[in-house]
């Protein structure tokens, strides 16, 4: 059943972001492993991948693991990326029945190959649906993005130089649109909204080339406690702010 909270379905966020926070602490508090907090919030993502599908979202960022998450014990980043490839492997048939496609961002080059592998298959399987498109963040940092971006980009010069002169070169060369074609999936729209659970107002590496408009909205909730009227209550605060990009007050 959707959540008592009214939404204007005529503005929806187009692409909402989430900083999956609290895993841990949810666990402590519970006097239970930090994997165990991992678990539950796995259990909170399918649920809200389900609601952001009904409410026909066209993109959903999760943020997974980062480029710093490495820094964990050996123990605890095992059992994450076994919980992924685990999901990847069992949730077709969801994301099949909900027409969900799924998609990464990040750097494939420091993942396990299994994970690689299974991010892939789930990918190409899932290529077809035109749902929902979920964006798992693995292995993602923004720093990282804009860097692997950067590399694209003058790989892709060096193998076809131009002919003007350099300072030509390099502003016709270098600029926003073609950095952004570099990215690791240039069709999908910025975020209108990033929300971070778990009490933290940070953004820790999290999309910070597209996110530059986003509306952000922080919740103290831990990420395994999170509900579907949790994210509702954050698309109904999106729906109160006044975007302007830079423009001024209308
Ligand atoms: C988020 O929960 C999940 C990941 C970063 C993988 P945490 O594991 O960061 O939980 P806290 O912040 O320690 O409570
Ligand atoms: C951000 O959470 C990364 C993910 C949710 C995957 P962290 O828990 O790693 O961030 P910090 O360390 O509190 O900044
Ligand atoms: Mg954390």
């Amino acid at each position: 059943m959707a959540p008592s909270v009214a939404l204007d379905r005529s503005y929806l966020p187009r692409h909402i972001g989430i900083i999956m926070d609290g895993n841990g602490r949810w666990a402590q508090r519970k006097k239970q492993l930090r994997t165990q907090g991992h678990l539950e919030g796995l259990k909170t993502a399918k649920k809200i991948v389900k609601a952001a599908s009904d409410l026909h979202i066209p993109f959903l960022t999760l943020y997974v693991f980062s480029t710093e998450n490495w820094k964990r014990t050996a123990e605890e980043v095992g059992f994450i990326m076994g919980l992924v490839k685990q999901h990847l492997k069992a949730e077709l048939d969801f994301y099949r029945e909900n027409r969900i496609r799924i998609r990464h961002t990040g750097d494939p080059g420091g993942l396990p190959a299994d994970i690689v592998r299974e991010l892939r298959e789930a990918s190409e399987d899932t290529r077809s649906f035109d749902g929902l498109q979920v964006i798992l963040a693995l292995n993602y940092g923004g720093r990282d993005a804009i860097v692997r971006a950067v590399r694209g980009l003058l790989a892709s010069l060096m193998d076809a130089p131009e002919t003007a002169g350099p300072t030509d070169f390099i502003e016709n060369s270098i600029n926003e649109a073609r950095l952004r074609q570099n990215l690791d999936n240039p069709d999908i729209p910025d975020p209108d909204l990033i929300i971070r659970t778990a009490g933290e107002y940070r953004i820790s590496n999290f999309l910070l080339w597209e996110g530059a408009y986003a509306e952000y909205y922080f919740s103290d909730i831990l990420w395994p406690d999170w509900t579907e009227g949790d994210l509702y209550a954050a698309i109904a605060t999106y729906q109160q702010r006044e975007r302007r990009f830079g423009g001024g007050k209308p």
